[in-house]
């Protein structure tokens, strides 16, 4: 039970302070209570707390105008939603539209979403009790050279053999029929598998060879956890469509949307987008979301995510896997950073099932409580993805609190 939270720290009724290296569900970038956002959104209370989407408002059109700042070239118009999920909906539903075409490839390991278009194309177990088949779903495995799916054992062959294996999957499925690519820039849920370089560039080659949307899912990635803007901007691609959530203002008040093109956002010039929302835009989220992106451009808050990665995390996590050899790989960039936890560094065996948890798992979670660290974890991984304010001694501490929890399971090492 949470009584309260600043900065990087979450406090509970009895008065016990932890220190968050999860930012929730990855999402309150700018830390908790951020005197700016949060008087944003009590001066935005006192004017206008809620107005529907017909009617424009200073907030809403200066958020989108802060946020296509941030955008690729040509991105043209911001459809805003209530979060996540419902920027993947709308983004899938635009790029049906502007095809004509239903079907939609994305990645095993991967996360969407939970309503019924995104929980399809999710690459993880939650997709099983809700795949009926009527999505127009067709997954593959996207890089990941640690675990490869395709026995490549550089960057380079993992590049070209996941981008051969797509362009292959396309021409089988019937190049005519997809839609859209929807792709997380940098996978989070399902791993924080940076991809190597030259893969997304490939990826919108093979989208601009068979007519399909490439649709880059932000929600995790976005909004400085990279220590970018937005985790595409370091691939040197352009997608046409953005889906976007979490980061934009922290979750201080639920927001999402989609970055659109200019060749899609004229798609609804004289039609009308069959997809409005009572809460599109809402002028508390909105205020909040403007307030946050201010204060991250002010506050040199994504360069700090950068540079706590560079100088902070990546040394000292690559320190922590000398130490524990139950750490099998340590990737990642900015605050958004994975431990690959396994039992054999040889067999790459994970220290818990896919989809599962384990004693070694549960014991390390049960530490990092004791240690008072809110930490991500999923399945085999925990992952290290403080809020991008966080200071070189939070996150040192916070690498201390980890080390001592791990060793609650070093003793499950099998390997030599
Ligand atoms: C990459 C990605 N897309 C979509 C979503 C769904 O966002 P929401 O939970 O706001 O609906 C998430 C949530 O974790 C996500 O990580």
């Amino acid at each position: 039970m949470v009584k309260d939270a600043q900065g990087v720290y979450v406090t509970d009724i009895d008065g016990t302070t932890y220190l968050d290296f999860s930012s929730q569900l990855v999402n309150t970038n700018i830390g908790h209570q951020h005197p700016s956002v949060v008087r944003a959104i009590q001066e935005q209370a006192a004017v206008l707390s809620t107005i529907a989407p017909q009617h424009g408002y200073e907030s809403r059109y200066r958020a989108a105008e802060l946020i296509l700042d941030h955008s690729f070239d040509g991105a043209t118009k911001v459809f805003f939603t209530n979060g996540g999920t419902e920027a993947v909906e709308h983004a899938i539903r635009m790029a049906r539209l502007h095809t004509g075409r239903y079907k939609v490839l994305s990645a095993y390991r991967s996360y969407h979403g939970a309503t019924s278009t995104s929980i399809n194309l999710t690459g993880d177990p939650r997709r099983w009790p809700n795949d009926y088949g009527t999505e127009g779903a067709v997954h593959f495995f996207g890089p990941f050279l640690y675990r490869s799916a395709y026995g490549a054992t550089t960057e380079e062959e993992e590049r070209e053999r996941a981008l051969a294996n797509l362009e292959r999957i396309i021409q089988f499925e019937g190049p005519s029929s997809f839609a859209a690519i929807i792709l997380e820039s940098i996978p989070g849920t399902a791993g924080i598998m940076v991809p190597p370089p030259g893969f997304l560039a490939g990826v919108r080659e093979i989208c601009d060879r068979y007519g399909i949307v490439y649709v880059a899912d932000e929600v995790m990635c976005g909004f400085g956890r990279t220590g970018s803007w937005f985790g595409y901007l370091d691939h040197d691609v352009k997608p046409d469509l953005v889906a976007f959530a979490k980061g934009v203002n922290s979750g201080y008040v639920p927001l999402g949307g989609v970055v659109v093109n200019e060749a899609i956002a004229a798609t609804f010039n004289d039609r009308v987008y069959p997809g409005g929302l009572t809460y599109s835009g809402h002028p508390l989220a909105c205020a909040a979301a403007v307030a946050s992106i201010e204060a991250m451009q002010s506050e040199g808050i994504v360069e700090n995510a950068r540079r706590i990665g560079d100088e902070v995390l990546r040394p000292g996590l690559t320190d922590l896997a000398a130490k524990h050899p139950i750490i099998g790989e340590v990737r990642g960039l900015g605050v958004f950073f994975a431990l690959d936890l396994v039992s054999d560094r040889a067999t790459k065996e994970p220290l818990a099932p896919y989809g599962g948890s384990s004693p070694a798992m549960n014991d390390i979670l049960a530490a990092c409580r004791n240690e008072r660290l809110l930490i991500f974890n999923n399945f085999n991984r925990i992952h290290v993805v403080p809020p991008c304010t966080v200071s070189d001694e939070e996150a040192r501490e916070g690498l201390a609190r980890l080390d001592r929890a791990l060793s609650a399971a070093d003793k499950y090492y099998t390997g030599d």
